[in-house]
């Protein structure tokens, strides 16, 4: 056992440093530029049932200390996934987190029974919150019943770790992550993206086909954090941290507010080394501060509990 093992939403990680979804293909296409056995696992791009052409070019635009993109969640649906993708991650030693998507609950679960038999997938993440479907992909995480529905059913069908990935652009995050954990979800996943827009002001057109788009990347660091760390506070749950993570100092913030583990995103676009960097850089600041343990960092934020802003749990899980 590593000093930097944690168990977070039911799966047992080396470390507590993945990849995000979406970011890395379907995990395979990481291989030349990293060492994934470094890092606590990676998520794969969100699967559907059949296959996705995405959203029409342009999908991507540059932002102040970030990115917007929206691709739709273009992919081959589910069985040349399995057949062609999957398996090129046969033996390598790092957790596969199964993102899958749907359009409803029934959909979620088809795919996750389905996975369920599969060994190779290790945990199964839920995105139910991708803003840039059409067809209503937002919509499931905007609504605790709806969340919940997707949640249920899939648990239903399958043992695997579930986590549900549940979007910022909501009033109240923590009304819908408690519904995801009613359901039967043993993390959250926080953030997807935010939606953003950009303009070309000579041509007076958006710069995204489709108007807006995820924004994603450091500029939404604090936005992901202050989510974060009101599902830690308000529902004292397991939380995996997600966005703008850039390197260990950026990673460690989501630590110390509470999550169990991080997924890093954008930033490997640019510096794929990234992900390795931080496992490095927690263990440096782990010694540094003589933790022996990752739980010895996990959630110490201090805090006057009487001047913070946010619900709060009023017993413990
Ligand atoms: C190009 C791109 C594609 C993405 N595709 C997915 C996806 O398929 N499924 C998903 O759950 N999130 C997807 N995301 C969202 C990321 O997983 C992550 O939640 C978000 O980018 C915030 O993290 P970051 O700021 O570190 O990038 C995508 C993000 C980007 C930039």
């Amino acid at each position: 056992m590593s000093k930097l093992s944690i168990t977070a939403g039911g799966l047992k990680l080396k470390n507590p440093v993945l990849i995000a979804s979406g970011i890395g293909g379907y995990g395979a296409e990481l291989i030349p530029l990293l060492d994934l056995e470094a890092i606590g696992g990676v998520v794969t791009k969100t699967i559907f049932e059949e296959p996705r052409p995405g959203n029409p070019p342009p999908r991507i635009a540059e932002t102040p200390n970030g990115m917007l993109n929206s691709i739709g969640l273009e992919g081959p649906g589910i069985e040349r996934y399995e057949k062609e993708k999957l398996t090129r991650l046969e033996g390598l030693d790092t957790r596969i987190v199964v993102s899958i998507g749907g359009y409803g609950p029934e959909d979620f679960a088809k795919l996750a029974e389905r996975l369920d038999d599969l060994d190779r997938v290790d945990a199964i993440e839920l995105n139910i919150s991708c803003p840039n479907v059409k067809e209503g992909g937002l919509n499931m995480s905007t609504h605790p019943n709806l969340a919940e529905e997707v949640v249920v059913a899939t648990r239903r069908v399958t043992k695997k770790p579930l986590w549900a990935k549940l979007t910022p652009n909501v009033t109240s995050i923590s009304d819908v992550g408690r519904a995801c954990l009613h359901g039967g979800a043993d993390a959250l996943s926080a953030i997807n993206t935010l939606l953003g827009m950009r303009i070309d002001v000579d041509r007076r057109e958006p710069l995204l086909a489709r108007g807006m788009g995820g924004l994603s990347g450091p500029a939404i660091r604090p936005v992901a954090l202050a989510k974060c760390f009101e599902l830690v506070r308000a529902l004292n749950c397991d939380v995996v941290g997600i966005g703008g993570v850039e390197d260990t100092s950026s990673a460690l913030e989501f630590l110390v507010a509470g999550c169990k583990a991080i997924q890093v995103g954008t930033v490997v676009y640019a510096e794929p080394q990234v992900p390795v960097d931080i496992v490095a850089g927690i263990e440096a600041y782990m010694d540094k501060h003589g933790f022996t343990e990752l739980s010895q960092v996990i959630g110490t934020l201090k805090v006057e509990e009487t001047l913070l802003i946010g619900p709060k749990a009023t017993k413990a899980k």
